[in-house]
């Protein structure tokens, strides 16, 4: 493959950051580790042409933890699209994360591929799903642009993690998100945060990533809430012009991650 026909993009999710950027979570100062897990995917990766963030970017929505994230991502001078997930405050969100690199567009082209980002949260639940306005807008998008491949980008998961305690909280219409998918043959990729775990499966002809969380991460196949001691993580996804995804999860190093203070679990 011809990495120059490459679109790249950077995937970091559930951040989690605290009204007061010096409080941790878990055990975690979600504020330094998402620094750091930034930090390290632009030292060691090539330039992205787009950073996703696929929510839970505030534990505590505040516009100070979103103004945090905005003066984080301001300066790589590359596009960054947000969009929300459960702990998230939208319209916050929308007010502070709205300059012409970093925002809440629903919709950006890259070359021969279009980026559609869902709001599956649901006020004052931690579950997901998808309302008929959010299923219409991917329809809609998808019939636009059929000569481009799609990634659907979402907070919440819409294939099981066979953990119960967190399948408890997958899109609830996942069937109908993802019989709108299947009558999309460039419909290829969705990218999903919220697990707090890698995940890299198929549903028909439609590729499922999700990614590790740039602070605490959950333990697959347990069936209650359960902090593993794996290291915050990013993904990198390569897009290219004939359709093919090519794409790997990076786990800081312990010494990477050592600005994490009272670290939760190793
Ligand atoms: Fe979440």
């Amino acid at each position: 493959m011809d990495q120059d026909n490459a679109y790249t993009l950077l995937h970091l999710t559930d951040t989690h950051l605290m009204a007061d950027a010096k409080s941790t979570l878990l055990g975690y100062n979600t504020a330094d580790s998402f620094q750091k897990t930034l930090a390290t995917a632009v030292t060691e990766q090539p330039p992205a042409d787009l950073i996703l963030l696929t929510g839970d970017l505030a534990q505590e929505p505040t516009a100070e933890s979103y103004r945090f994230l905005l003066d984080a991502l301001s300066p790589l001078q590359i596009p960054c699209l947000c969009l929300p997930g459960n702990h998230d405050d939208l319209a916050l969100m929308q007010a502070t994360l709205a300059t012409h690199l970093v925002h809440c567009r629903k919709h950006v082209i890259l070359g021969p591929w279009q980026l559609i980002a869902l709001n599956s949260q649901v006020q004052g639940s931690p579950a997901g799903f998808l309302a008929d306005e959010e299923l219409s807008f991917l329809q809609q998008r998808l019939q636009a642009h059929p000569d481009h491949h799609s990634v659907v980008a979402v907070h919440h998961h819409c294939l099981p993690t066979h953990s119960a305690w967190m399948d408890s909280m997958m899109i609830a219409n996942h069937e109908a998100f993802l019989a709108v998918l299947a009558q999309h043959p460039r419909a290829k990729l969705v990218v999903n945060g919220h697990i707090h775990q890698a995940m890299d499966r198929m549903s028909d002809a439609t590729r499922v990533l999700a990614t590790p969380s740039t602070c605490f991460q959950f333990a697959p196949y347990s069936s209650a809430f359960k902090i593993d001691g794996m290291s915050p993580s990013y993904r990198t996804i390569q897009l290219f012009s004939d359709g093919i995804v090519a794409t790997q999860v990076h786990y800081l190093s312990e010494r990477a991650a050592g600005l994490i203070t009272d670290k939760h679990g190793y």
